[in-house]
């Protein structure tokens, strides 16, 4: 398995193209599902979870191009007949799960292995379930296989969601567009992912109102068309890489990066000692002056602060001046990353959902582990300014959700390298 290799060094000077979002892109594609006439995306980022979920498509019978280096995507399911996603493609990649939706409404039946758990949690899927029998699926749990159908078609009908679930929100919307009738979730996500698919379910002839809010209406047709849709940007890796001047000093531009895509975590950075700047290319960012400053974070469902920055976020409260008290309040078991960075030297101490992070002056470069997607960027951006050599080993997980993670890193200076194994 290939690692990282850092050198801890100076500040960072220079830009990085921020792609689109992985998770924005991992619900437009089985949108294909429900149309017969092709779907393209663009601005398309090249990300292993990508491959996967292409994979994924073309097993139940979708026509799925990559074009333009990886940065286009053209796909028709015409003649996609296949109804069964199976578990050795979905347990590597619980997204999958955005499959069951399309199929039923396009299909009226579904067999789609349950995901199973992960590192950072259970991730069950009860609001799926909940939310599409009440759209009048029948699903039943069979080894392993969640087996739904909807022989006489979904139709339309209030969803109150006890927890806004952003994949549960995804999956009804997606079924909701070919449902009879008007559909209403209530307590809906309101992440920039769920507005980007609502977005293109318009162009491809749905009727949709609400996204972004709590609550989503949704007017059933007949059939969709095709569509040309660009993937919006990546929040999470614009959030990551304005850590990386925070962290290591100097300033570094972010290319199409917005700052209302992060404004809750830019409000924490700017509190934390970090300017920010809105150019017309993107984020500049930098620190404000010397030592940075400890600041207290809760993770939230959008528009609070994201759990999946929550791990680069604590690498750089490390060595912020005071001391910071970090809450994970959507994953039970959000915070491997702890124990590594503890390795390096920072001072950690994690009860339950809360970690207690206690500001040293510097890091110490050491061999650590990549335990998950967001843990394992963690680990490279408290390496940038450590003292002395990092490698991160197991760093497969960065492939899926960071394009092109070296050669970005050092497009603005750092001394970084992979090392194949
Ligand atoms: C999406 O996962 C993202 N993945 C995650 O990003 C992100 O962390 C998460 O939303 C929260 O923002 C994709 O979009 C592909 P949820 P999802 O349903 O949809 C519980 C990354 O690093 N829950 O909002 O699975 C669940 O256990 C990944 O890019 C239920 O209890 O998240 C979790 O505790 C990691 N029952 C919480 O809700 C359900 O039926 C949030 O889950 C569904 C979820």
């Amino acid at each position: 398995m290939d690692s990282i290799l850092i050198q801890g060094g100076g500040a960072l000077h220079g830009q990085i193209p921020i792609a689109g979002a992985k998770n924005a892109c991992l619900a437009l594609m089985p949108a294909t599902l429900l149309a017969e006439e092709p779907l393209t995306l663009t601005n398309v980022p090249r990300l292993s979870d990508i491959a996967t979920m292409t994979q994924l498509l073309q097993s139940l019978g979708a026509e799925v191009s990559s074009l333009a280096d990886g940065k286009v995507l053209a796909m028709s399911s015409h003649d996609a007949e296949n109804h069964v996603a199976d578990y050795d493609i979905v347990r590597k990649m619980r997204a999958s799960n955005l499959v069951l939706g399309p199929l039923l409404a396009r299909h009226g039946h579904a067999v789609v292995s349950l995901p199973g758990g992960c590192a950072i949690g259970a991730r069950p899927m009860d609001l799926h379930i909940h939310g599409l029998e009440q759209l009048g699926a029948e699903i039943e749990l069979k080894e392993g296989y969640l087996h739904a159908k909807a022989s006489r078609g979904l139709k339309g009908a209030r969803i109150e969601l006890r927890f806004a679930s952003v994949g549960a929100t995804e999956n009804i919307l997606m079924a909701a567009t070919l449902a009879k009738g008007t559909t209403v979730i209530e307590n809906a996500a309101r992440e920039p992912e769920i507005s980007d698919l609502a977005t293109c379910l318009r162009a491809m002839g749905a009727q949709i109102d609400g996204d972004g809010t709590r609550t989503i209406t949704i007017q059933g047709v007949d059939r969709l068309s095709g569509a040309t849709h660009p993937v919006v940007t990546d929040r999470i890796e614009l959030g990551t890489y304005m850590l990386a001047p925070v962290i290591a000093g100097g300033e570094v531009e972010l290319l199409g990066g917005r700052r209302e895509l992060v404004s809750a975590f830019a409000d924490k950075l700017e509190e934390s000692g970090a300017a920010i700047e809105q150019t017309d290319t993107g984020l500049k960012i930098s620190r404000k002056n010397g030592r940075m400053n400890a600041v207290d974070v809760t993770t939230a469902v959008y528009p609070g602060f994201p759990t999946d920055l929550q791990a680069q976020m604590m690498a750089h409260l490390c060595t912020a001046d005071g001391t910071s008290v970090l809450e994970e309040t959507i994953f039970e078991n959000r915070f491997m990353h702890a124990p590594e960075l503890m390795r390096m030297g920072a001072d950690i101490s994690v009860e339950g959902g809360t970690a207690t992070v206690r500001g040293v002056d510097r890091l110490k470069g050491a061999p650590v582990m990549a335990t998950d997607l967001r843990a394992s960027v963690s680990l490279i951006l408290a390496g940038l300014a450590a003292q002395g050599e990092t490698v991160v080993s197991r760093v497969y997980h960065l492939d899926r959700g960071y394009e092109q993670v070296v050669r970005k890193f050092r497009a603005i200076g750092a001394n970084i390298e992979r090392i194949k194994s």
